[in-house]
């Protein structure tokens, strides 16, 4: 049943200040997406050196957004940069920051007893009406949820990278999520200027399930020496008119992302042999050959 969505402009306003938890490289790109739209933001980290980065990089990356936007005048774009900055707070103190929050989108490590650790302290914390969500790529937002008194104010909220440039949000609903909750996310992703789609709590959500079996069956191929990697991408490129090919992907995720990810599903479901990680993966990850960020992967990078 479809609901009428008449109700949406309200709906709008009912997030307008959001905490982002982590402001590595998703927490960054999230506040500000957010700033950007007139949200007020405040961004934790638990490391004060990382906070210094995440405002440098902000202000980086909001000046480049400036520049696309207002070309040929250079007033609008400092406005446009000084009123999106002032919108964002920085601070080491999660509790203290999800107290005037309406909604907070939790973007630090992709581990279990962390999350669970910081969700159980927001939910003493945060006011009633505060929303919860998440942006891990491949847990379980339910088994996230689990330690919350919240699970019907509680969802996924998965973003890409980079957050700016990516104009997807997957919003992830776990059978307690209310339609209220379900709709002020729906609403507040294309208040911030993202596509939103609807994905129930499954391993991975649309894209990264589809993604990871793709580009482990590649590495496989690989390995049973079918076509070469380099004839791989040019094939998905010019075949499938898809913008990188598995490997270069593969490179510009971090191949130990990727490993982490299909470990951890491996582990959870060990009969699904979709998810079963190539062994020329783990080679590489054990040689150091993490793809761009090192320099090397299934391809070398010069500077
Ligand atoms: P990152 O390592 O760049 O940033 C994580 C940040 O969280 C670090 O700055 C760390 O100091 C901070 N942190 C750790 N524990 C904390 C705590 N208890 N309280 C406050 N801050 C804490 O990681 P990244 O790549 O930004 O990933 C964050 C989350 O987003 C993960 O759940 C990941 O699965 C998910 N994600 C990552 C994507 C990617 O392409 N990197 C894409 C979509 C989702």
């Amino acid at each position: 049943l479809k609901r009428n969505f008449s109700s949406t402009t309200t709906l709008n306003n009912i997030v307008k200040n959001v905490t982002v938890i982590g402001g590595g490289l998703m927490g960054s790109g999230i506040a500000q997406v957010s700033a950007q739209a007139g949200q007020n933001v405040t961004v934790v980290d638990v490391n004060p050196d990382v906070l210094k980065k995440t405002e440098a990089s902000i202000q980086t990356s909001i000046t480049r957004v400036a520049k696309k936007l207002h070309k040929d005048d250079t007033a609008a774009a400092k406005k446009f940069i000084e009123e999106s900055l002032s919108r964002v707070k920085y601070s080491p103190d999660a509790q203290k920051a999800v107290e005037q929050a309406d909604l907070v989108v939790e973007a630090i490590v992709e581990n279990l007893d962390l999350k669970h650790d910081l969700f159980k302290r927001l939910d003493e914390a945060a006011p009633a009406k505060t929303l919860f969500a998440s942006n891990t790529s491949s847990l379980s937002i339910g088994e996230i949820a689990s330690v919350t008194k919240r699970k019907d104010r509680f969802g996924g909220l998965h973003f890409f990278n980079p957050v700016p440039v990516m104009r997807l949000l997957e919003v992830v609903r776990i059978p307690e999520t209310t339609d209220d909750t379900y709709e002020a996310m729906m609403a507040w992703g294309k208040a911030i200027g993202k596509t939103c789609i609807t994905c129930k709590d499954t391993p991975g959500f649309v894209v990264n399930r589809l993604l990871v079996p793709y580009m482990a069956e590649a590495m496989k191929m690989l390995e049973r020496g079918d076509a070469s990697a380099e004839d791989i991408d040019i094939a998905m490129k010019l075949g499938a008119g898809y913008p990188m090919g598995p490997f270069e992907l593969a490179d510009y995720t971090g191949l130990d992302t990727g490993l982490f990810i299909m470990d951890g599903w491996h582990k959870k479901f060990p009969d699904n042999e979709l998810f079963n990680p190539p062994e020329i993966q783990r080679k590489l990850v054990k040689e150091g050959k993490l793809g761009r960020k090192t320099g090397e992967g299934y391809y070398k990078y010069t500077k």
